[in-house]
């Protein structure tokens, strides 16, 4: 499956994510900036910040946990209602076509 990735330059990168693997994991490996993951997922770094852009997908992603919550009020770019860390995004098939908009680390 496919994950759209927008960056803060509005430059846009079709991104494969195996199922199982995080978006983080895989955008990281594909070397995109704006997404850092400097704890490796471990949900202590917010440097992997994306917002959701369809509703719709943000249903099919895995619910967020409180501890993902309570990082979410300590990213660089203020959260969102629809933000998300990638870390947390671990790809199914249903995922397949989301768009997230990956955040602005200089705001
Ligand atoms: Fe650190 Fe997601 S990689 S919080």
């Amino acid at each position: 499956p496919k994950v759209t990735l927008i960056n803060p330059d509005d430059s846009r990168i079709d991104l494969d994510v195996e199922v199982g693997d995080s978006i983080m994991r895989a955008a990281t490996a594909a070397g995109i900036e704006g997404i850092v993951g400097d704890c490796g997922g471990g949900m202590s770094c917010a440097t992997c910040h994306v917002v959701v852009l369809d509703d719709a997908y943000l249903a099919k992603t895995p619910e967020m946990s409180l501890t993902e919550d309570q990082m979410l009020d300590f990213t660089a770019m203020e959260r969102e209602p629809n933000s998300r860390l990638s870390c947390q995004l671990v790809m199914s098939e249903e995922m397949d076509g989301m768009v997230v908009r990956v955040a602005d680390p200089q705001l």
